[in-house]
């Protein structure tokens, strides 16, 4: 009794602060399972002994406190909540509650009998709100706050993009409240914090805090930039009824432009209920947003008015709830992983853990900044929340439940899988005329292709389906090759023999020899798809395209300076120094070497771009350089007045000083970076590199001629049958031309093979010239280049 009643004070000491955090703060400390728990269990205490209940028991009251910064609003109809079903036993009982109270039969011996109709919603996890449309116009938005009182959000709510500040149509009552959920999608949230985290902002736990957070915002303005939607489940006050039904009336509510959720449904019986509920409990995570269970209500509304309401939840409703997304669980170790790129990433292994129906005991931490970010030590008690398609991720740190002897993650010295130095990257910016070097949150293991966890996923990335598109080769038989030592690097595939495929692990002899078939038909690679099975730190194939049409040929990919590089659209200067220091590293030299000696034969190498010769100028030059003070114009400037690049460098203090377009400091500044050697060295290698890559200042005033389909759009549509369409579309666009997805008006042609429908038809309809794929490869090789 006694250690009840200290139990008892306990639980609602502890579900106080957590209230407090949940809805004073929006920053809760443990899960809404966590949460959940202690409740019932105080729940369950309290049933045991009655006297012990107290009016101010967590128990007794339904929600939060009303933040005094906002004007209160008392709800004329009270703002209840739900009662709960987990079981598909208390959905069945809630069901049998319904019958009783409306006084239907129960079910004859036939299986037939009076059926309840139920809507069925998703249940979001957002926050309840409340609107009000006063002859048709929004009047009033207001938190739930006890479910008597909440706060008066007008001027936030008036921000959410898909509520409507005015009805449509007719018909409306004059007075109409509408009550749902204002939620962010995961996709929004996601966004949010990646922006948050980049200006070193406050970050969310989830999207519901998220949410709450941005709706309770004294600065409307923060609320508007915040990805919020709204979705309307029911009704408040209201002076006519719009339906006799939920879901009439929430189809009426739609004619008037409210939203409301695409998932509603009308079903006939418990069993119908169950079905809804295990349909969308299989698509919750690939639904954009968070919902945490679906609810029924009894969908005729006089039905709902006779069954009423208990305390706090009505008779007719009931929320049939799914796993939790967030438990709590305890942080046992980080180890590090070697990505294909050498990045040595944290992953926390933890003590096993039910998050919404499957064991986790693993969960990325992203890299060491997020690390600091979450401030988690080894033997933290941690939330981790599972999501969508995402790995389980470790959202947030229970500091209040740090043990004594908990230990910092450090990021390891040597590489755990091939003992080579860890070296964190660096992160060059340019502003400002200046180039600045600061610590990456990425550290990286500097083995490269001599790691075998880098191998491996070098490999498996190098015959991927996108890259060199060799079929049959697994990433368990890749582990085998390479554990085996029969490959040491990508270009020690094409020295494979039978012997040693067929000693693999799932080879038998037709399938060894269709690997070799399919390795020896990889050898003619586009320049673009070799450079992206490179596997190039942040090359994707995008980058790799335009490297490949830009620069032409291998030989200019691997030996342009960064500099040179960021000519290019879309590279940066830090990818500029990746690309480079890739082709500098002797390893990779070697391996390309060894690619090219053993039959590597890349297509589609030609000269260099004409938009590219045309984009370079000395002032473009100069500005590379980022010569303190000297911004864009002043470079310009100081191209016009010297013309040439030996010029600018040897110019003497008279020619500066009586220039135009420049400021004292910034020609003070020329004079000392040309003083110093390496920089006018640097300057004149990167002219002399543009010079050898065919490329003069004169060029500027050429006319750009581009490549022979540049400014074009194409569309592919239907099945062919000599080239896939990756194929063809890489095709098309070594040759300049756009490929898009659908057909407009904006469209130049159209390939269309067997089986093409509405893009062909549409093409018809504006009269777009149409391709055949044999007209097709015709076309291809009016440009020289072949089908194969
Ligand atoms: S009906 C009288 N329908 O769940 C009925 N609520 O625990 C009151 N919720 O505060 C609510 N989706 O914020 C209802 N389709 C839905 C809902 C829903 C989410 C939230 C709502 C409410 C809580 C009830």
């Amino acid at each position: 009794m006694k250690d009840s009643a200290q139990r008892i004070l306990e639980l609602r000491n502890e579900l106080d602060a957590h209230n407090y955090r949940y809805y004073v703060l929006d920053e809760p400390s443990v899960p809404d399972a966590e949460y959940d728990r202690l409740f019932r269990e105080l729940q369950a205490l309290e049933a045991e002994h009655p006297e012990l209940v107290t009016p101010d028991s967590p128990t007794q009251r339904v929600g939060g406190e009303a933040l005094s910064a906002f004007g209160e609003v008392r709800h004329e109809v009270p703002m209840l909540s739900l009662g709960n079903a987990f079981e598909e036993d208390d959905l069945r009982a809630f069901d049998r509650s319904v019958q009783n109270g409306l006084g239907v039969q129960g079910g004859d011996l036939f299986g037939g009998g009076a059926e309840v109709e139920y809507s069925c919603e998703p249940k979001l996890d957002g926050l309840a709100v409340s609107l009000l449309y006063r002859d048709g116009k929004l009047v009033r938005g207001a938190t739930r706050g006890d479910g008597t009182t909440g706060e008066d959000i007008s001027v936030n709510v008036r921000t959410i993009r898909n509520v409507p500040l005015k009805l449509q149509g007719s018909g409306w009552p004059d007075v109409l409240e509408v009550r749902g959920e204002v939620y962010m999608s995961r996709a929004g949230f996601e966004r949010l914090n990646a922006a948050q985290a980049e200006i070193g902002g406050k970050t969310f736990a989830n999207p519901r805090n998220a949410a709450a957070g941005s709706l309770r915002q004294l600065d409307s303005k923060i609320t508007a930039s915040r990805p919020l939607e709204f979705c309307c489940y029911g009704l408040g006050q209201h002076s006519a009824e719009p339906a006799p039904t939920q879901v009439g009336m929430l189809q009426r509510l739609k004619s008037w432009g409210i939203p409301i959720s695409p998932e509603l449904k009308l079903a006939k019986g418990v069993e119908d209920c169950l079905a809804y509920y295990r349909d969308i409990g299989e698509r919750r995570m690939g639904l954009p947003y968070d919902i945490d269970g679906v609810v029924f209500k009894v969908n005729n509304i006089e039905d709902q008015q006779q069954l009423g309401f208990r305390a706090r939840t009505p008779h007719w409703a009931i929320a049939h709830k799914f796993p939790a997304m967030e438990e709590l669980t305890e942080l046992l170790d980080v180890e590090f992983q070697v990505g294909r790129t050498g990045a040595v990433t944290p992953v926390a292994r933890l003590k096993p853990v039910k998050v919404a129906g499957v064991t986790v005991s693993n969960a990325t931490l992203h890299n060491m900044d997020e690390v600091a970010r979450l401030g988690v030590m080894i033997g933290d008690t941690v939330i981790i929340r599972r999501a969508g398609d995402v790995i389980p991720q470790v959202m947030q740190v229970v500091t209040e439940r740090r043990p004594e002897n908990a230990r910092p993650v450090a990021v390891p010295e040597q590489c755990p899988v091939c003992g080579s130095a860890v070296e964190r990257t660096q992160l060059i910016k340019r502003s400002k005329g200046r180039e600045t070097v600061s610590e990456g949150a990425v550290y990286r293991c500097v083995g490269r292709l001599a790691c075998a966890a880098q191998l491996k996923q070098a490999i498996i990335h190098f015959v991927s389906r996108r890259a060199m598109d060799i079929e049959g080769l697994g990433e368990k038989s890749v582990e085998q090759l390479v554990d085996e030592g029969l490959v040491g690097s990508p270009a020690d595939l094409y020295t494979l023999e039978f012997d040693q495929v067929v000693g693999l692990e799932g080879f038998a002899e037709v399938s060894s020899n269709k690997l070799l078939k399919a390795i020896a038909d990889s050898k003619r690679p586009s320049l673009a798809r070799f450079i992206y099975a490179l596997g190039i730190p942040d090359v994707g194939e995008e980058t790799a395209k335009v490297l490949a049409r830009s620069l032409g040929s291998l030989e200019r990919v691997t030996q342009a300076l960064p500099e040179v590089l960021t000519y290019l659209p879309d590279i940066g200067l830090e990818v500029a120094h990746e690309i480079h220091s890739f082709f500098e590293d002797a390893h990779n030299q070697t391996v390309i070497r060894h690619l090219l000696e053993r039959g590597l034969e890349l297509q589609d190498q030609g000269e260099l771009a004409a938009e590219f010769a045309a984009s370079t100028t000395l002032g473009g030059l100069l500005d590379k350089l980022n010569i303190p003070f000297v911004a864009a114009t002043g470079a310009k400037n100081l191209a016009e007045r010297f013309k040439t690049l030996e010029a600018v460098i040897t110019a003497d203090w008279l020619d500066l000083s009586a220039m135009k377009g420049l400021n004292e400091k910034a020609k003070q500044s020329v004079r000392e970076f040309f003083a110093n050697a390496d920089n006018a060295n640097r300057a004149r290698a990167i002219e002399t590199q543009l010079r050898d890559f065919g490329m003069h200042w004169e060029s500027e005033k050429k006319v750009v001629e581009g490549l022979p389909l540049a400014g074009q759009t194409w569309v592919l549509t239907g099945s062919l049958e000599v080239m896939s369409r990756d194929v063809a579309k890489d095709k098309l666009e070594s040759l300049g031309a756009k490929v898009a997805g659908s057909v407009s008006a904006k469209t130049t042609c159209v390939v269309a093979g067997p089986g093409a429908g509405s893009k062909l038809a549409k093409a018809t309809e504006l009269n777009i010239p149409v391709l055949d794929e044999q007209a097709f490869i015709a076309r291809l090789g009016d440009y020289g280049i072949a089908a194969e």
